[in-house]
């Protein structure tokens, strides 16, 4: 069975996430969606805020488990006996950074290997980052990411200006 880790911030997961899912379920039996714990940026959801969002999206889907991360990716998925990253590449502007996320990654183990997906073209523009900088402004995101997230999101904002 072929599986892979598909890591990532997931601050919150917007439709380009989900087409790089949804294609990386052609060529993978299972894919991992692997939170990262302990990242550098700040982040808007917790942790616990996005697995939860992760596990009500694909609750239907027995083929994605959701966990969260933290250290290293390539001693996560060591642990996870899983020889495959999954990512995704939109615009050119994602492809020094994940060329050298994916180096480093293959520096520091060179059994795993990365896999890149292609995003769907209308959301080749799409990032969590823009997603969170417009709803935060009042912009409605609702077509650029699920509806749990465009529920949650406005949720939380609510909860942020009323403060
Ligand atoms: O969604 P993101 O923020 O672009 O995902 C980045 C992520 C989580 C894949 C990357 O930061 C990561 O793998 N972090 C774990 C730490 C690590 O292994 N660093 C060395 C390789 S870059």
């Amino acid at each position: 069975m072929s599986s892979a880790i598909y890591p990532g911030s997931f601050d919150p997961l917007t439709n380009g996430h989900l087409s790089i899912i949804h294609n990386g379920l052609v060529a993978f039996d299972r894919i991992t969606i692997a939170v990262l714990t302990n990242p550098k940026k700040q982040a808007l959801f917790t942790v616990n805020e996005r697995l939860e969002m992760l596990q009500e999206i694909f609750k239907d889907e027995p083929r994605i488990e959701v966990e969260s991360f933290d250290g290293l990716l390539v001693d996560y998925a060591r642990t996870k006996n899983i020889r495959v990253i999954l990512r995704g590449l939109r615009a050119v502007a994602d492809f020094e950074y994940e060329l050298q996320m994916a180096n480093m990654n293959r520096h520091l183990d060179n059994q795993l290997e990365t896999v890149f997906i292609m995003a769907q073209d209308a959301y080749f523009y799409v990032s969590s980052n823009i997603v969170k900088e417009a709803a935060i402004l009042g912009g409605d995101v609702s077509r650029l990411v699920p509806p749990v997230v465009a529920t949650r999101l406005r949720a939380k904002l609510k909860t942020a200006s009323s403060r």
